[in-house]
């Protein structure tokens, strides 16, 4: 724990501003002796001495600000089967939809009129049905990832996570709600709508996955060793198929 407290102060630092690189020279030797899951023990340190979970979600970028690419890392360490390349698969997808939600959102904006009919919102009906995919994305997470860590020192994370995983659902949920009844809707209080939406969903689920890629599967990968775990999760990952990739009907 001693080394999970050290690290914790560090973090702490980084997270008040001082210069991570700094840092970085300072803890040299503390750093080089770290294993990936000294990360999640520094985590858990912190959730119990008080550290909210908004404040931990910060901690994140502390995390990778000292540790380096870890994504890179990881990437490319992974078998080409293996069921946390498909994850990564579906993050790359997700952040191409959100760069679409962000340019349609602009769109729907500007447009002078805006029908059932107009490009910018059937564009937008598309894009929104590719983003309901998270839900079985967070599912796969919450009920094959997440408990396979469970015996191991990462549950404060997966805990912000799977938090983060309800609140996105909601969001996209009300953005789908909101395009199937586009109708209901005045114009201008359709584009609020979708600006207020968009404007939430993207930052969120930007930072959800990069502290996926970055923190939750390098430790994940750094922890479970025993393969038949991961057959088994593959296995089960299978049957779910790819998310992402082909759009649900957006409007019933
Ligand atoms: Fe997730
Ligand atoms: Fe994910």
């Amino acid at each position: 724990m001693e080394k999970a407290r050290k690290l914790a102060e560090i973090l702490e630092r980084v997270r008040s501003g001082e210069d991570p690189a700094k840092i970085r020279q300072q803890a040299r030797q503390l750093l080089s002796t770290l294993r990936l899951s000294d990360i999640s023990r520094a985590h858990k340190y912190l959730v119990g001495s008080g550290v909210s979970f908004d404040q931990l979600r910060t901690l994140v970028y502390a995390f990778a600000s000292i540790l380096g690419d870890q994504f890179a890392l990881l990437r490319s360490n992974l078998g080409s089967d293996h069921p946390v390349r498909r994850i990564l698969a579906e993050h790359q997808m997700f952040e191409c939809f959100l760069s679409d939600l962000e340019g349609v959102n602009l769109m729907i904006q500007e447009a002078e009129e805006l029908t059932e009919l107009s490009s910018e919102f059937r564009r937008l009906e598309h894009i929104t049905g590719h983003l309901q995919a998270f839900d079985v994305h967070s599912q796969r997470e919450d009920d094959l990832v997440f408990p396979a860590l469970e015996s191991y020192p990462c549950k404060s994370i997966c805990a912000v996570l799977q938090k983060s995983h309800w609140r996105i659902k909601n969001m996209v949920s009300n953005l789908t709600m909101a395009v199937n009844n586009f109708k209901h809707f005045e114009p201008v209080q359709f584009k609020i709508q979708v600006s207020a939406l968009s404007s939430a969903i993207i930052p969120i689920m930007r930072e959800h996955m990069f502290q996926e890629d970055n923190i939750l599967f390098p430790i994940a990968i750094d922890v479970i060793k025993d393969e038949k775990v991961w057959w088994r999760i593959k296995q089960l990952s299978d049957e779910m198929g790819y998310c992402g990739f082909d759009a649900q009907p957006c409007c019933t």
